[in-house]
């Protein structure tokens, strides 16, 4: 077998929302070696006729088959935005060993978790992962390593993402409908004298006013950003609310008994197959920004706060997978397993376009 890597890069999910915006951006860029994968060869193809065959493409039937396609034909970079990431992302993370690199959007806490353990093995593979590179997770992150880089631990730290993005004509999808619900059904999270707590799906209802002059609500929600700001603070106490959250005060008091019903395996299919299936419609996005946000709290006394400002959270999202994808060609990734500002630093998050604004 030729154990050289071929220098391609393979977007895995190239047909969906984020695997297009995604494309476009590295053809734009002109970045040489991208292959969409899919599974359909019209779909994969009518994306490749847009960009001007700057790209090539792939057909593969499924998820089974990109993962055995990795290890037999070692692309350098494979970006997964499949979903399910508690099934795809450790498994295709390991195909890219040794001397491939992953990246993903993944956001539950323990498939992100699960990637950084990882560390050790990716290092000695010569290999890069980074699970959680969009907004989600990077907009808080960088936030966070910025105000801890210096500091002692703080005693507590507050975070915040706060998206907008402009929604297509189209249906929710699987991928993300599955997101959602594994969110739902895990019910709330904050870290309580350094471990991981359940608390109320929806509860610590946070009421922003935002730098831009608008505002928006957020509330709990157990997401990845727990875990990035856990691994940037040492905090032992840490919250995070999402504006992504149901905050209707009708509908806040149901979420405890959702997320106790969707542990049923048939509750859960039916409610992924209905969000999937969901209707959306091209609007306007309902804030000019997305906004991260974190206040870190120190045992003196002392607080910092500071914001991230960016514009449409989806768009933002393709942005910082390109500029991963660039750290990834450019060999400027360092080996191992990470949350992307761990990786990469803060910095990642202004060469996607972002803006921090200190309070
Ligand atoms: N962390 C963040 O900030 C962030 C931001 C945006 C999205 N996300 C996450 O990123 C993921 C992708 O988002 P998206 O909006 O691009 O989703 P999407 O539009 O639903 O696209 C999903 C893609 O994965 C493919 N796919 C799904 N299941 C598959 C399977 N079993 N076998 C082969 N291909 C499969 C789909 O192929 P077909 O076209 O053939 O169906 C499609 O190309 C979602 O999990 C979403 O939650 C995270």
């Amino acid at each position: 077998m030729d154990d050289k890597r071929k220098d391609e890069i393979w977007i895995l999910g190239a047909t969906g929302k984020v695997g297009r915006a995604l494309a476009g951006r590295l053809a734009a860029a002109r970045i040489p070696g991208v292959v969409l994968v899919g599974r359909s060869t019209e779909r994969l193809a009518a994306i490749a006729d847009t960009l001007n065959g700057s790209v090539r493409t792939r057909q593969l039937a499924g998820v089974a088959e990109m993962l055995a396609a990795v290890p037999r034909e070692r692309p350098l970079v494979v970006i997964n935005l499949l979903g399910s990431y508690a099934e795809t992302a450790i498994p295709l993370a390991k195909a890219c060993m040794p001397d491939g690199h992953y990246v993903d959007l993944s956001i539950d806490i323990n498939t992100l978790s699960g990637l950084v353990d990882l560390h050790g093995e990716a290092r000695a593979a010569n290999s890069t992962v980074i699970g959680g590179a969009g907004f989600g997770v990077l907009a808080t992150e960088a936030l966070v390593v910025r105000l801890c880089e210096g500091q002692p631990t703080p005693s507590r730290v507050q975070i915040d993402a706060l998206s907008s993005y402009a929604p297509d004509d189209g249906v929710m999808g699987e991928a993300l409908a599955i997101t959602s619900v594994d969110v739902m059904s895990m019910g709330g999270r904050a870290y309580r004298d350094g471990i991981l707590t359940p608390v109320p799906l929806g509860s610590n209802l946070r009421k922003h006013a935002l730098p831009d002059g608008t505002a928006v609500k957020s509330a709990a929600v157990p997401s990845g950003e727990l875990f990035a700001a856990r691994q940037a603070s040492k905090a032992p106490t840490i919250d995070f609310t999402s504006a992504l959250a149901p905050t209707s005060p009708l509908i806040r008091p149901a979420l405890p008994l959702l997320s106790r019903l969707l542990k049923s395996p048939t509750i859960r299919r039916t409610m992924i197959t209905s969000l999937a299936a969901s209707k959306t419609k091209r609007a306007p996005r309902p804030r000019p920004h997305s906004w991260g946000h974190a206040v870190v709290d120190w045992a003196d006394g002392t607080r910092r706060e500071s914001w991230l400002r960016a514009d449409d959270a989806m768009d933002y999202t393709a942005d910082v997978l390109t500029a991963v994808v660039r750290a990834f060609v450019d060999g400027t990734a360092p080996r191992g397993a990470f949350t992307p500002a761990a990786a990469l630093g803060p910095g990642l998050a202004t060469d996607a376009g972002a803006t921090f604004i200190d309070g």
